[in-house]
């Protein structure tokens, strides 16, 4: 899709469409941002959200690019050991199932900042709401994709009985096609256009979420969603072969591990290479693997913990990182030197973007964390909330429902914001906003971000080539490499493995078996060539996303 005045890319046709017409209206790339984001709170209901948190990175035309941060963040009767039995193991299912599984949401606060603060001022609260509200009130007819997910995930959402008699129509599924409308979800929107986004933290709707999270064995309550503040913080300034970014610094561990593979990625001709070669992949692969350890080890909340970041991302040590690198041969990751020399300091998803012709960018990534978060829908505000609490380190040496082994530094605190992997990202190039990307995936977002831009700048793709060319993923534990449909030759993967990498999924390694293979990231981006010249590219592993131009 091109475009010259503005782009819209996000998880859904209506969600951009929204962002579009905010924009006709007179809207910049935040107005038509805020517009998507809460339009797909009802057209993506796995991702898309009230209930959950995100990040926003915003590279306004006039003025220093910014963060934005609507983390969720652990209530105040959170602890550390919140999920464990009274054996002192994890209890299944806890911390990503029911009312106990929440933190407390920053949706509504990131994007009333971001329209506030960074809007063009010519579009009204109202009216920035309006598409969301029609949305949720008229309905929309159901992509086949979207029938099917709810009801691929029919046991979740009927855990709830407010999830169940909404997305589920009470077990009786809607069709593709069929007309989707959410009255409580619209009576909420209706009540945040008359009343502002303070009704969510002070008002009805903060009063129906303390209720249900009270009915549902939740703890988050009214003071906890009084006491919410969404944080700006200093973009993470990186540079990869002439091109600079920026991107998400923590409470993400995104910003810090691209720059770091990036950083590792540097002293090596990949395009010489050649994308599907197999000396590519597997330096791919161990700056991955190393990245993810340092992750592990090091992040969390910087308002909690002390996280190093200039110390991670200072280049000696990244170059120090691939000390130990093997080119014949992969380093298992229980080989893997500790990073840094002494530690003194005591650290479903969806993502969107808009540009304009005036220069604002725009890249957001908002979750829910699983798909349908915690499952359970506040009664009679007809959205979900979310599971993030699984994003923190439930018991040190546990595995999260990404797999991701953490530390002490992501252990959870009241206040605290959980360790995420969301990486809305930017690139400059000569100064001025050239790709804009990220993705959903949980870990995997972190690697999906780097293999597009590893395509756009060492191997001359496309966009659409970009972000269509399979992908692989390795965070360090386990100790194995996911890999989609079509990432190399059979030839290239045996060689792979003879090099001592292990692949989890041998069976997807032919092309074949495309339709059963695992899909990696949806990295829905827009390139900028020039300031009246747009490429949006909807990922194709998703078939709702759209990019939309104007
Ligand atoms: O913040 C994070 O890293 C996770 N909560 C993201 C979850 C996610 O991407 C799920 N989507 N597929």
């Amino acid at each position: 899709m091109e475009s010259s005045r503005g782009m819209v890319v996000s998880a859904d046709g209506f969600a951009s469409a929204a962002g579009i017409e905010i924009m006709r209206a007179g809207g910049n790339a935040i107005d038509a941002a805020v517009a998507t984001g809460f339009a797909l709170a009802v057209t993506v209901p796995r991702a898309g959200n009230l209930g959950g948190g995100g990040f926003m990175v915003i590279h306004p035309a006039d003025g220093a690019a910014v963060a934005l941060d609507f983390r969720e963040v652990a209530p105040a009767a959170a602890h550390r050991n919140m999920y464990l039995d009274e054996n002192g193991a994890v209890a299944p299912g806890l911390s990503t199932a029911g009312a106990l599984a929440s933190g407390v949401p920053g949706t509504v606060a990131g994007l009333v900042h971001a329209w506030g603060k960074y809007g063009s001022g010519n579009i009204t609260w109202d009216q920035v709401l309006e598409p969301a509200r029609r949305l949720a009130h008229d309905g929309f007819p159901l992509s086949a994709d979207l029938a099917q997910h709810l009801r691929d995930h029919r046991e979740w959402l009927a855990s709830h009985a407010e999830s169940r008699r909404i997305f589920l129509r009470g077990g009786d599924f809607y069709q593709p096609d069929e007309r989707f409308a959410q009255p409580d979800l619209a009576t909420t929107l209706e009540r945040l256009q008359h009343e502002g986004a303070s009704d969510f933290y002070h008002g009805e709707t903060a009063a129906l979420i303390a209720n249900s999270q009270t009915r549902d064995g939740g703890v988050i309550t009214l003071a906890d969603l009084g006491a919410y503040r969404v944080i700006e913080r200093p973009v993470l300034r990186g540079t990869y072969r002439g091109f600079e970014f920026i991107t998400m610094p923590p409470p993400s561990s995104g910003g810090i591990a691209l720059q770091q593979m990036l950083g590792m990625l540097e002293p090596y001709d990949l395009r010489a290479m050649g994308a599907n070669s197999a000396d590519r992949i597997h330096v791919v692969i161990e700056v991955m693997r190393r990245a993810f350890r340092d992750r592990a080890e090091y992040l969390g909340d910087p308002d909690f913990h002390a996280v190093p970041q200039d110390r991670l991302t200072a280049p000696a040590y990244i170059r120090g990182l691939m000390a130990d690198f093997d080119p014949d041969r992969a380093t298992p990751s229980g080989e893997l030197r500790r990073g840094l020399p002494t530690w003194v300091e005591s650290t479903e998803t969806t993502h969107f973007g808009a540009v304009d012709a005036a220069g604002n960018v725009v890249s957001c990534t908002y979750t829910l964390n699983g798909n349908y978060g915690s499952g359970v829908t506040v009664a009679g505000a007809g959205f979900l909330l979310n599971n993030e609490m699984d994003d923190f380190t439930a018991k040190v040496g546990v595995k999260n429902m990404f797999g991701l082994l953490q530390s002490e530094a992501n252990a959870i605190k009241p206040g605290k914001r959980p360790l995420s992997s969301m990486t809305p990202t930017i690139v400059l190039r000569d100064g001025r906003p050239f790709l804009v990307t990220g993705s959903p995936g949980g870990p995997s977002i972190i690697t999906t971000v780097l293999q597009v831009m590893l395509n756009v700048i060492d191997h001359d793709m496309t966009l659409a080539e970009a972000v269509a060319a399979p992908r692989l993923h390795h965070q360090w534990q386990p100790d194995r490499i996911t890999n989609e449909a079509g990432l190399a030759t059979e030839e290239t993967l045996a060689t792979l493995e003879a090099m001592g990498h292990t692949f989890a999924l041998r069976k997807f390694y032919a092309l074949e078996s495309e339709a059963a293979a695992p899909r990696i990231g949806t990295a829905n981006s827009i390139m900028v060539k020039d300031s009246d010249h747009f490429i949006g590219v909807a990922d194709p592993r998703r078939p709702s996303a759209a990019a939309m131009g104007f």
